[in-house]
């Protein structure tokens, strides 16, 4: 007979391994491993379920509940589903705490109960921010404890129609190993949440604290197990937070909501077109504007940069809300392939307001912020840019570009610099179209060209043409 041996399980995030290690190769903890006897699972074949063809299968209505919130609603695709789990994930600070109870009191006051459990801080905490959000309404209980047979208990003499449990990182369960904000308890306290969920239809809602490299805190495990997950998104510097839906079983993913932190909570930005761009009507030197996709929606988005004659023998390049790797790429490219010079210059690329535009949408934009500052030449005001670049220096396509187009339009820009291989609708725009980013600069700098040229010698010549 075969001699059963026993296997080493981590208490933090269930991996396994075939014999006990001072450090789990999973999640890098240490002493996490226990011995217990191994799993065999033997089942035997059950006939009581049935499978049915797809086109009888009920659709199912999903009763949505608004927030209250318009840009929340819209991230969620309509309201919260009851019965479903939706993570709302940000860093601390990012303002997780104010948007639920802001949903809370807006659910609170259409008359159904509403749970909000604060695991992280005192009632009177939690009562001294209401206060200060207008948010006080008699349907909204509020408990503050870390137990989750405490939040069951509850649930269950209270029936919210909505469960609001701030936060999943600090609740823990009896029944499972590990401290609280572990992969295990995270997992555990999810999974019966969830459970709960379903089984009462009752919406629930987990905020969750997500750290700079997303992994951490654990709401990554929770991905698979809930239903929606939402990341609450801002720079500490600036009001905005975007709120965006990176997992929806009930509506759209790639949608995106904006809200302004006040004095008085999150307030939804009704037109964020324009959110992210100064006046359209002063020509500045180093401004170039492009419509960034956050998800579905185009936004506006002015590019800045600042090209000045350095005195380090390394010249500084950073960038801010863009991608620095990509700025280093563009430079070399207009050196390349336009005949640009940014030899001994300090390199100061920026994303207006606070938006991280990390998509390569913003290549032809940021190379003619780039240009524009070089030479002292404004761009003019009117005018978007669209437009990947590649190594060669050309131009490629960018996903969406008709629906960004649109939104120029609406927005009442003028002209629009695009790949060539762009055969779409104007929107009422001037389309300038290059296939090469020599002709897109030719584009929009050949008019000034006499100071443009004073700086710099052959400078829009196309190397293609
Ligand atoms: P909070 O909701 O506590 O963030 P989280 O729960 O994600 O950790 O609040 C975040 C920040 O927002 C906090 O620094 C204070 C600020 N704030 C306002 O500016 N106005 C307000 O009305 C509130 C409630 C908070
Ligand atoms: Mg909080």
């Amino acid at each position: 007979m075969a001699k059963s041996s026993t296997v080493a399980r981590c208490a933090e995030c269930g991996h396994i391994e075939p014999r006990w290690m001072g450090r789990c190769p999973s999640c890098e903890a240490w002493g996490t491993l226990h011995e217990q006897a191994p799993v065999t699972a033997v089942r035997s074949a059950r006939s009581a379920h049935t499978a049915m063809p797809i086109s009888d299968v009920p659709r199912g209505e999903h009763e949505r509940t608004p927030t209250g919130l318009a840009e929340l609603d819209r991230v969620l695709g309509g309201g919260l589903v009851g019965g479903s789990v939706t993570l709302i994930g940000g860093e601390p600070g990012a303002g997780k705490s104010t948007l639920l109870l802001q949903a809370s009191h807006a659910i609170a006051s259409s008359g159904r109960t509403v749970l909000y459990v604060s695991a992280e801080e005192s009632p009177s905490q939690v009562r001294l921010r209401a206060d200060r959000l207008g948010t006080l309404s008699d349907a909204l209980l509020l408990a503050s404890v870390s137990d989750l047979g405490a939040v069951l208990g509850l649930v269950e003499r209270h029936a919210p129609a909505l469960l609001v449990l701030d936060s999943i990182q600090t609740v823990s369960d009896d029944d499972t190993a590990g401290t609280a904000g572990g992969l295990s308890q995270v997992r555990a306290c999810a999974a019966k949440l969830t459970r709960i969920a379903k089984a009462r239809q009752m919406s629930t809602v987990l905020a969750g604290h997500v750290t700079k490299d997303g992994q951490l805190a654990g709401p990554r495990v929770l991905e698979h197990l809930v239903d929606t997950v939402c990341e609450l998104d801002g720079d500490r510097h600036h009001a905005l937070r975007l709120l965006r839906a990176t997992k929806n079983r009930f509506g759209p993913v790639g949608e995106v909501g904006c809200f302004e932190m006040t004095g008085a909570g999150l307030v939804d930005v009704k037109d964020a077109g324009r959110l992210f761009m100064g006046d359209m009507l002063t020509p500045t030197t180093g401004v170039a504007v492009t419509l960034a996709c956050e998800g579905r929606r185009p936004l506006a988005c002015e590019v800045q940069a600042l090209v000045a004659d350095s005195t380090l023998g390394n010249p500084r390049r950073t960038a801010s809300g863009l991608d620095a790797q990509r700025l280093n790429l563009l430079v070399a490219v207009l050196e390349q392939r336009a005949q640009m010079r940014f030899t001994n210059c300090d390199i100061y690329a920026s994303s207006v307001g606070g938006l991280r535009v990390m998509e390569p949408a913003v290549d032809l934009a940021l190379c003619l912020a780039l240009v524009s500052s070089r030479t002292n030449v404004p761009l003019r005001r009117d005018l978007i840019a669209l437009g990947e670049v590649g190594l060669a220096g050309e131009l490629r396509m960018v996903a969406q570009t008709e629906r960004r187009l649109a939104e120029a339009g609406r927005l009442g820009f003028k002209a629009a610099l695009l790949p060539a291989a762009y055969d779409g609708p104007a929107h009422s725009l001037q389309l300038l179209r290059a296939p090469h980013l020599a002709g897109a600069l030719g584009h929009c700098f050949s008019t000034d060209a006499t100071s443009a040229r004073a700086a710099t010698t052959d400078r829009w010549s196309d190397p293609n043409a």
